[in-house]
């Protein structure tokens, strides 16, 4: 009888468990869409007609921020935080220098290139879905795909803040100056 009682209870403890762990999953469809990386989005926005997007991006040190990570003045600064791995070893800096959050390899497809630092779809959101042109040009479909848009301010300081070791003050204005990239006429 007891040994009913305790299988029961542990019964019910699993299957509340269970059911919480669903009710905690956040609901922003996380692994529904995955990043595919640069060379996916660059054919469409490297013209002058849709505006440069590529090499404006090339040109930003966001492209380069994966590369930091492998400087010796990296290394420097995360050992100096007390960690014993290499930057582009250790996943508390890797985080902002490509996504904003951890690298969940159920998020990516072979295409993704962490080496290509902040890009793309760190902004924009995983374009696995949104890619294709019959729903890119359509703004509304797009953001039903996954499409971040107007995440302005919120967005760079997911990354721009104290948290980093570097961190200077972050002035949207001047700094959404040099990254700008709008689209062609
Ligand atoms: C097959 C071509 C194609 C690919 C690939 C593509 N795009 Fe686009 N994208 C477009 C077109 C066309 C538009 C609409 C441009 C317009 O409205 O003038 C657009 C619009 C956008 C917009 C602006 C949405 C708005 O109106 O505010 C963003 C942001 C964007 N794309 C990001 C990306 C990202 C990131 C990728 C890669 C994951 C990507 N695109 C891949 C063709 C493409
Ligand atoms: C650091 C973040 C960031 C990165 C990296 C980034 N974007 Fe954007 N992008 C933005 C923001 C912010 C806007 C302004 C619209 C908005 O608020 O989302 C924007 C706007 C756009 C637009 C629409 C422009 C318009 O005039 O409406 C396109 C197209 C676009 N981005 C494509 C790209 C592509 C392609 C890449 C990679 C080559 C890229 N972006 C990289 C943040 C970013
Ligand atoms: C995923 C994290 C992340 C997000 C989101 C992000 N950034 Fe950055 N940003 C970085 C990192 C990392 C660097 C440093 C790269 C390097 O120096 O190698 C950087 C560098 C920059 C620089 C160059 C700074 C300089 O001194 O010239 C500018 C400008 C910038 N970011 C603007 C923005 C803006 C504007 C937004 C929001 C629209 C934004 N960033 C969003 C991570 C991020
Ligand atoms: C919260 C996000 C974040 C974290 C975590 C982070 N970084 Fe950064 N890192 C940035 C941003 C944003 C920049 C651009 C300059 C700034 O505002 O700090 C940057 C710039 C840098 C630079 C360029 C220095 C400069 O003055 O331009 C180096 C080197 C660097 N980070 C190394 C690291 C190392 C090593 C770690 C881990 C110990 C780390 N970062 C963790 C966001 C971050």
């Amino acid at each position: 009888m007891k040994k009913k009682i305790f299988i029961t209870v542990s019964l019910t403890l699993f299957v509340g468990m269970f059911l919480f762990s669903f009710s905690v999953i956040p609901s922003d469809n996380a692994g529904q869409f995955k990043y595919v990386g640069v060379a996916k989005c660059s054919p469409c926005h490297k013209s002058d007609a849709s505006g440069k997007q590529l090499d404006i991006w090339q040109n930003s040190k966001h492209s380069n921020a994966w590369k930091t990570l492998e400087t010796p003045e990296a290394d420097k600064i995360a050992k100096d935080k007390g960690f014993s791995s290499k930057a582009s070893e250790t996943p508390a800096c890797i985080k902002c220098h490509v996504l904003g959050k951890d690298l969940d390899p159920a998020e990516f497809t072979e295409t993704f290139d962490k080496t290509q630092g902040v890009q793309c779809e760190t902004c924009h959101g995983a374009g696995s879905e949104y890619k294709a042109m019959s729903i890119m040009k359509d703004k509304a479909k797009a953001v039903e795909n996954g499409l971040v848009v107007g995440a302005g301010d919120a967005l760079c300081k997911g990354c721009h803040n104290s948290e980093s070791p570097t961190f200077k003050e972050f002035k949207y204005d001047e700094m959404w100056a040099k990254i700008k990239h709008p689209k062609g006429s």
